[in-house]
């Protein structure tokens, strides 16, 4: 797909119904997603459990665009043939899930998929500054990552050090945590063009009534835009 700078919404299937789980990307698709983010943890690199590859290979069919697969593993390596294999488009891997992250991004790359590197709150912009020629995306996490529905945590002039160091290159700013239509415009403004969001997106619909997942996506976009 083109590179653009333009806002994508990014909803975390996290917070939709595990049980339905094709049906919700339909659903959130249908009602304006740009991206589908899915959350791989493996109960190691953070305190939580949720999906693999088979999740991933079993929602490509239900997944018209991008599928955005966030891993919080570690090991990574052992998995990203599985990943391709599953379908997936992006796949991001956190800069401190291992000491290898450079031959994790190349791995990544060869396997065909467009590689993300992802930072914890507590990790600065400087630790992928090495590795900014080898990604399409730098995640940005604004919580612990493990969980949904936590603070946002105020991570702007990270966020403003990245866009500087990216410059023209052609790398998107994805920030994952806590963005609802307050919180998008500051992330918006510091650089950031795909903005993941859970409960945001999530609260208040469901497959069967879907429209409110359409409400809180125009709303992030809206406040996101300005
Ligand atoms: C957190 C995950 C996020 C999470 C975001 O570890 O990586 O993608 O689902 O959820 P909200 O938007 O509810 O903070
Ligand atoms: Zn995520």
């Amino acid at each position: 797909m083109p590179f653009d700078r333009s806002i994508k919404i990014a909803p975390s299937i996290l917070a939709a119904d595990f049980a339905a789980f094709g049906a919700e990307c339909e659903a959130a698709e249908a009602q304006g997603a740009d991206w589908i983010h899915v959350d791989v943890m493996d109960g190691h690199f953070v305190p939580n459990l949720t999906l693999g590859p088979a999740m991933c290979k079993a929602l490509r069919p239900h997944i018209k665009g991008v599928m955005d697969v966030h891993l919080m593993i570690a090991p990574v390596d052992p998995y990203i043939d599985a990943f391709a294999e599953a379908g997936a488009d992006v796949l991001t891997a956190h800069v401190e899930a291992g000491p290898h992250v450079h031959r994790t991004l190349q791995a990544i790359r060869a396997a065909g998929m467009r590689p993300g590197v992802a930072l914890n709150p507590g990790t600065p912009a400087e630790a992928v500054r090495d590795v900014l020629g080898l990604v399409d995306l730098v995640c940005v996490m604004t919580v612990n990552p493990g969980f949904g529905g936590q603070k946002f945590i105020d991570m702007g002039d990270k966020i403003r050090a990245l866009r500087e160091m990216i410059g023209d290159r052609e790398i998107h700013i994805e920030i994952d945590g806590g963005v609802d239509p307050k919180t998008a415009p500051l992330v918006a403004a510091a650089g950031a063009d795909v903005l993941v969001a859970g409960s945001a997106v999530f609260k208040g619909g469901s497959v069967a009534d879907p429209a409110p997942y359409g409400a809180n996506i125009r709303a992030i976009r809206a406040a996101a835009q300005g």
